[in-house]
């Protein structure tokens, strides 16, 4: 730990338009913006103006290479033309807000399916919190059981039934590896069992859990690779161990592919693992930054939306101008799927080898994971193998020094998020001349700072 941590806000000749404004929105936007995510007290000001591609530009004029890319979403990169053809077609010649089932819509839930063919049935929602809390309705409806598992360091989204305290201290995780989920906010209502929180990749207490309490299991929810606490893959037989196990329980395994979803491969993680759940939640990537999720699962599991008592709506649900933007990202993916995905893989694996030989120049302890184009570089206190959970990022994981480091990249034009938990998501915007771009802007910033650290 370094002495004089500089993970204080500093202002610059650089962020001074973005520090204005930022005073300017307090006093009309609680905390300055509509997403905590967004003004950490850690962050440096930055308010962002326009993205073209793989650049960002901010209210200061100062142009980033963006490896944040929106959380996500971004998966062709920032105003991709194809979705700014698509969106404007559609509100010029058809109508953002119909109000009625159109033809758009079935056509995105078509082609979500050549991709997600588990996804038999299904429906479209705003957001993946928004999804998610249905998929769990879901599952709690065709079971006729309320008892949801989910994992230490995943994230579900806010709502009511899942959103626990995905970073909590280590001093509040049970020694047993699986305990009542700690509710993510103030003003829930306590969880109690029915969500409880198991260690990430440990199949040995999962097994245990559903023993204690798998006969009333509605459905157990997962990232299938973590991207919350940092990327964290399942391990060998881990996804498959819960889809076994699952159902012999009678228990809806859930896959919350929000952010694996087109970007760990085109078909999400359960296509790259070859493992099957009940019931998926896309949203992100597919969406090239509007507001869009899906959830779905079999003909005969959605059939309680479709004749039976399960109710799901929303005015903007499947609204037309997200359909157009969806359809637009999906027809780019499809038809030049194998280019994409060699590309995306080859950006990313470029940018993970990048940075650890930047660390290992520098004797920096760290670890780079990464599946397809979702990464993380994680600052380690000593040499670690790999982190495999959670509990593993808190304990060996350096927060302090990663801001440090991030601010320093920031100021030479380089964004990521300064919480290493928080994952790169490079694009197909991305060149590999971009990365090298970045990477040696990223030098520069760990010279000037991670040396300072011990
Ligand atoms: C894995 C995962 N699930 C769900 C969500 C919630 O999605 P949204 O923010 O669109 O509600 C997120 C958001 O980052 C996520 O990463």
């Amino acid at each position: 730990m370094r002495s004089n941590s500089t993970t204080s806000i500093t202002t610059t000749a650089r962020n001074t338009q973005s520090q204005k404004l930022l005073e300017r929105a307090k006093k009309s936007l609680a905390g300055g913006d509509s997403s905590t995510m967004r003004v950490l007290p850690y962050q440096l000001p930055l308010v962002a103006s326009s993205g073209k591609g793989s650049r960002l530009r901010d209210a200061d004029g100062n142009e980033y290479i963006d490896l944040n890319m929106a959380y996500g979403p971004l998966i062709l990169g920032h105003r991709p033309q194809c979705v700014i053809e698509a969106v404007t077609k559609q509100i010029s010649e058809s109508g953002s807000q119909l109000g009625f089932p159109t033809e758009i819509t079935t056509r995105v839930a078509e082609k979500i399916k050549t991709l997600f063919p588990s996804m038999e049935l299904m429906r479209f929602a705003n957001s993946g919190t928004e999804a998610i809390a249905s998929a769990i309705r879901l599952a709690r409806t065709f079971t006729g059981r309320n008892r949801i598992i989910l994992f230490e360091g995943n994230y579900h989204g806010w709502s009511e039934s899942v959103f626990q305290k995905y970073h909590a201290p280590l001093t509040e995780l049970p020694a047993e590896g699986f305990g009542p989920a700690i509710p993510g906010t103030s003003g829930m209502l306590p969880l109690g069992l029915d969500a409880i929180s198991v260690r990430w990749n440990d199949l040995a207490t999962f097994q245990k859990v559903m023993e204690l309490y798998g006969d009333t299991v509605a459905g157990v929810i997962l990232e299938p690779v973590m991207g919350n606490a940092g990327v964290i893959p399942p391990q060998q037989g881990f996804l498959n161990g819960l889809r076994e196990v699952t159902l012999d329980y009678g228990s809806m395994l859930i896959f919350d592919e929000v952010i694996t979803g087109f970007r760990v491969g085109p078909g999400g993680a359960q296509e790259k693992y070859l493992v099957t759940p009940d019931i998926t939640i896309v949203s992100k990537a597919f969406g090239g930054g509007y507001p869009v999720a899906a959830f779905g699962a079999s003909r005969e599991i959605m059939d309680v939306i479709v004749n039976g008592p399960l109710f799901h709506g929303g005015v903007y649900s499947g609204n037309a101008v997200v359909m157009a933007a969806a359809e637009a990202v999906l027809d780019e993916l499809l038809t030049g799927q194998a280019a994409i995905y060699s590309h995306l893989n080859r950006v990313t694996d470029y940018l993970c080898r990048g940075l650890s030989d930047i660390m290992d120049r520098m004797q920096v302890p760290h670890i780079t994971q990464h599946i397809g184009a979702v990464a993380s570089l994680f600052l380690t206190t000593s040499e670690v193998e790999s982190l495999n959970d959670y509990r593993d990022v808190r304990t060996h994981c350096d927060f302090e020094k990663y801001i440090d480091f991030q601010q320093a990249a920031q100021q030479r034009g380089v964004f990521f998020h300064p919480n290493q938990f928080e994952p790169m998501f490079p694009s197909t915007a991305h060149s590999v001349s971009d990365v090298d771009e970045a990477l040696d802007r990223i030098e520069d910033a760990a010279r000037c700072t991670l040396q300072t650290w011990q």
